[in-house]
């Protein structure tokens, strides 16, 4: 048996696809892509991926499985099963159908092939998928997260180093609560650039017209790509995540855990800035955000309660 930890990648679409690619240039665990033979083209992606490995850094072992004794004792599992949404499509529309796929068939095989693993929720509507994967799973709150956060805080801080003329990499800033196109927080009140805070950089209309565009970034990409949704951000955005778990790196990022009392919100998964490391959310901190910040993430985690209630 490999010493190398192994993170298993369920669903091999496009993003699934992406997230071992990217995973794989990162050589730091083996990689297996499970799906259903049917469907999908995870054999392709999988045997694809490994003959670019000498050029790509890989050393590992990338194999796709269409049963889940292969994913057997993962680190990670990342759950992105489920169908994409299409053109004129919300996330939420996605919620009965991705239900049933994330819960019986992704994080029920997860848990008794991979007791110990940290699952990662990407499927949508994600907060509500987060909470069927771990009543599917039994997991703890630490080892149920979700990825909406980091994805929707790469898109905000895009744009504002887009109005700004800079690197991405001197923009400091994040959304949390729900991810949705109406239920995301793009937190302004403590962005900044370099030290400065984005307040002092860029003028209210304009910063409120680059908060409306990264909280409806997700459709503009469904829009542009007319077939599917937005894959190679997302895919980053979530690899990142397994790295920071996979080699213990106490980073701390936006991400959907279940709330314990933080603004106030009990049981519910919401975005919020985690700390990440081999135990997975092993620190969740309340951000001293804005009163209306503040608000619009309760109301976040209202809207994913009655979304829940449908699906339980
Ligand atoms: C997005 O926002 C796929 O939900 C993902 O693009």
């Amino acid at each position: 048996m490999s010493a190398r930890k192994k993170v298993t990648i369920v669903g091999g679409g496009q993003t699934g696809g992406m997230m071992a690619y990217r995973l794989a240039e990162k050589n730091i665990c083996d990689i297996v892509i499970k799906d259903v033979a049917e469907f999908a083209q995870h054999h392709g992606k999988a045997l694809d991926i490994t003959q670019g490995a000498s050029f790509a850094g890989f050393e590992g072992s990338l194999t796709a499985a269409d049963d889940w004794e292969p994913t057997a004792n993962s680190d990670v599992v990342v759950i992105t099963s489920g169908a994409p949404r299409k053109p004129g499509m919300s996330r939420e529309d996605l919620l009965k159908g991705n239900a049933e796929v994330v819960g019986e068939y992704a994080a029920a095989n997860a848990a008794r092939h991979s007791p110990n693993a940290v699952i990662i929720v990407f499927a949508n509507p994600m907060d509500v998928m987060c909470h069927v994967a771990m009543k599917a799973s039994g997991f703890p709150r630490e080892r149920v997260i979700g990825q909406g956060g980091m994805l929707d805080s790469e898109r905000f801080r895009t744009f504002l180093a887009m109005e700004l003329g800079i690197s991405q990499r001197d923009v400091h800033a994040f959304v949390l609560g729900g991810h949705t196109d109406t239920t995301m927080v793009p937190v302004t009140s403590l962005a900044h650039a370099g030290g400065i805070p984005i307040a002092n950089l860029i003028p209210a209309g304009r910063l409120d017209a680059i908060v409306k565009r990264t909280m409806t970034g997700g459709a503009e990409l469904v829009e542009l790509y007319k077939t599917g949704s937005a894959f190679f951000a997302p895919a980053v955005a979530t690899i990142a995540m397994v790295e920071a778990i996979l080699e213990d790196e106490k980073r701390l990022m936006p991400c959907a855990v279940q709330l314990n009392g933080e603004y106030g919100i009990k049981g519910t998964f919401c975005g919020t800035i985690v700390k990440l490391g081999s135990g997975g959310a092993e620190q969740v901190y309340e951000v001293p955000v804005s009163a209306e910040e503040k608000a619009k993430i309760v109301a976040a985690a209202k809207g994913t309660e009655e979304l829940v209630k449908i699906v339980s």
